[in-house]
């Protein structure tokens, strides 16, 4: 990657330790996935080095805010309002445009989409996002699942990663954007139904509000 060491001297700079570990974790997973189903590993690894780079206290939340207004993700008021934790995506674009020189548009999408998919996500999109949340220093419940189905199939992996995330935030009351919802919907719309256990298809035939009961009714 030409130009890495510029960029990790700014990753040092503006980002705490932790983030930067996280930074350098992504670029190694990314760039793995991305030899794994057959994208630019170059692009993959470039995108997963940068795409936090927005995420530092140095800028002020009017940066931010003005960062993100000039990406291709023209985030609301309201969803910034609404979910503060999305904005440093698509600043982490014009951060990467402006500050760092970068003008492969495929990488700064994927630096762009890493929080909250688009509803067309580019298999090198899908990468960047998926890597960050399965880099190895990563621990949460459910992390080795993800992990496992991201050595088998791309779709199956990313489509788990959004439930974790869509899960994540209900347990904690916190926003769900309609764009990870459209996202998800579309990934479960393909996949292999997961059979229900014998013990809960009993309680489901008694629960008058599903679907299988009321059929059995008529
Ligand atoms: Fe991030
Ligand atoms: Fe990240």
């Amino acid at each position: 990657m030409e130009n890495r060491e510029a960029y990790i001297k700014y990753l040092t700079q503006y980002l705490d330790e932790k983030r930067f570990r996280h930074s350098l974790g992504v670029e190694q997973t990314a760039r793995e996935l991305a030899e794994r189903f057959g994208e630019d590993a170059g692009q993959a690894a470039l995108a997963g080095l940068l795409h936090d780079c927005a995420k530092s206290r140095k800028y002020t939340p009017e940066q931010m805010r003005a960062f993100a207004a000039r990406s291709r993700f023209q985030l609301s008021q309201e969803d910034i309002r609404l979910s503060p934790h999305l904005l440093h995506a698509p600043a982490g674009e014009t951060v990467a445009r402006e500050t760092l020189g970068i003008a492969d548009d495929a990488v700064l999408g994927a630096i762009c989409w890493h929080t909250v998919p688009s509803d067309h996500m580019s298999k090198l999109e899908k990468i960047v996002s998926l890597a960050d949340m399965i880099e190895p220093n990563r621990e949460f419940p459910g992390v080795k699942a993800i992990r496992q189905a991201a050595q088998r199939d791309l779709d199956e992996a990313f489509l788990l990663s959004m439930k974790r995330t869509i899960l994540h935030l209900l347990e904690h009351n916190m926003v769900v954007h309609p764009y990870t919802l459209t996202a998800y919907n579309q990934g479960a719309v393909n996949a292999p139904r997961v059979p229900q256990p014998a013990a809960k298809r009993r309680k489901i035939a008694g629960n008058p509000r599903h679907k299988a009961h009321q059929k059995k009714e008529r």
